[in-house]
């Protein structure tokens, strides 16, 4: 271990933020690189993923999963490479990723790391495309939405790590696929680079009028991403027995109270199926997409796009930019360096 760093950096939780998240709620814990007991490896972190559920782990409250507290290490999934090892399956100099934190290096249980292979695919990828993002449209978009050719299917939050894929998916499977993004340059992209058919600015001032425009066959399926007046004016145009993917509603994070919701009657008359989702219930997945998107992306016929900031330091801005759409893609902190 003695040609790497031998302090550890960790961005801690300092308080529960009040609205977005701030620098201030967060502070940097200095403290000496760990050395793994058995069973365990100790890694030095490549590239950390930032995503829209961790400001769910900031609340007190517990959703599905544990919240982070203040003084523990925020939880995120990380790509990184062993540097000591007392786990049978992994040597120094492999890559792994799995669920490491906002830390330079970590130490962790080594079943529960998976071995990634080294040149098939940028070591980012698996945090974006071929990761956790990747497998939750592939579980959206196959499970529930179901798009047959010809149908119409929207997708929100399109330019982003989930909604990208997702739209692409929809795209495969022969439907109109329809994206919401936020901004002309988002909205441009989806269409050009991802092949959407149409994209709907949500900043735009009549957005019912414009979606409605660009779905003239009304919405057969929508993978839902962001809530409050997207999902508003989605739900106005959803044809008899569409699917509603209700996979997250980013908009409303950062309340302290969320909105009172929609009238729902409309779904016993249109025989409409809405269903919620948590990508990690079925794992197995993740492997699954894995495989089958592998190809995909090494050809190139599957599109992605990754918005990269410098140092753990700046993990705490990046998170609070995201959940406003400042992010342009998969959002990645690159804490080290890509071992060559
Ligand atoms: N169910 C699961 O298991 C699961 C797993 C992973 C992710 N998710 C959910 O999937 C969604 C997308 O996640 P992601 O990782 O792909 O993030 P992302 O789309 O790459 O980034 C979040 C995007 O949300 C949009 N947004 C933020 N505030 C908004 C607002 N007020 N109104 C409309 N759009 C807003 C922004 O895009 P624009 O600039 O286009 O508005 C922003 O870029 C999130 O809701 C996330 O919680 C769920």
């Amino acid at each position: 271990m003695s040609q790497h760093s031998t302090l550890r950096r960790s961005v801690v939780l300092k308080r529960r933020p009040n609205g977005a998240p701030e620098a201030e709620d967060f502070e940097i814990r200095e403290d000496a690189v760990p050395q793994p007991s058995a069973g365990e490896v100790v890694t030095r972190t490549i590239w950390l993923s930032i995503d829209p559920y961790m400001r769910g782990r900031l609340r007190e409250q517990q959703t599905y999963a544990q919240p982070v507290n203040p003084g523990d290490v925020m939880t995120g999934e990380t790509v990184g490479e062993v540097i000591a090892s007392a786990f049978h399956d992994l040597a120094p100099g492999d890559v792994v990723v799995g669920a490491r934190g906002w830390q330079t290096h970590s130490v962790t249980p080594g079943e529960r790391l998976v071995k990634l292979p080294r040149h098939a695919a940028p070591l980012s990828a698996y945090l974006g495309v071929l990761g956790m993002p990747g497998a939750t449209a592939y579980r959206g978009i196959s499970e529930i939405c179901q798009p047959k050719k010809g149908e119409t299917v929207v997708i929100s939050a399109a330019s982003g790590a989930v909604g990208s894929v997702a739209g692409q998916l929809a795209k495969r499977a022969g439907a109109r696929v329809v994206g919401v993004a936020g901004g002309a340059e988002k909205c441009l992209w989806v269409q050009d680079s991802l092949g959407f058919d149409d994209c709907v600015d949500h900043r735009s001032l009549d957005l019912g009028r414009e979606l409605a425009a660009a779905c003239p066959n009304g919405i057969d399926a929508y993978f839902e991403n962001v809530g409050g007046a997207v999902q508003a004016a989605v739900f106005e145009l959803l044809n008899p027995f569409a699917r509603v993917a209700m996979c997250g509603m980013v908009s409303q994070y950062n309340e302290a109270e969320f909105p009172p919701g929609p009238n729902l009657g409309f779904v016993v008359g249109k025989r409409v199926l809405i269903q919620g989702f948590i990508v990690s219930d079925k794992p197995e997945k993740l492997a699954e997409w894995r495989a089958l998107a592998s190809p995909w992306v090494a050809e190139e016929s599957l599109t992605y796009r990754e918005d990269v900031v410098d140092g753990l330091e700046s993990a705490p801005d990046a998170l609070a930019g995201m959940l406003s759409g400042r992010n342009f893609g998969k959002l990645l902190v690159r804490v080290g360096t890509d071992p060559a």
